[in-house]
């Protein structure tokens, strides 16, 4: 599932990043540039990175 359509950054590349380290928002966005063009995707990507926190 695509979760920022403007990066085209899916859940899976979320997952990714969370294995790697990541732990928070602002790393996704600086790692990943997820959310820097319109922003709607932002809550959707805070749950799919709390989900994978709890899963890792
Ligand atoms: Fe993520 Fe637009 S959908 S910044």
């Amino acid at each position: 599932m695509i979760v920022c359509v403007c990066s085209n950054i899916s859940e899976r590349k979320i997952r990714q990043a969370v294995d790697n380290g990541t732990t928070s928002m602002s790393q996704l966005r600086n790692d990943l540039d997820l959310g820097t063009c319109c922003g709607k995707c932002h809550s959707c990507a805070k749950r799919v990175l709390r989900e994978c926190l709890a899963d890792a």
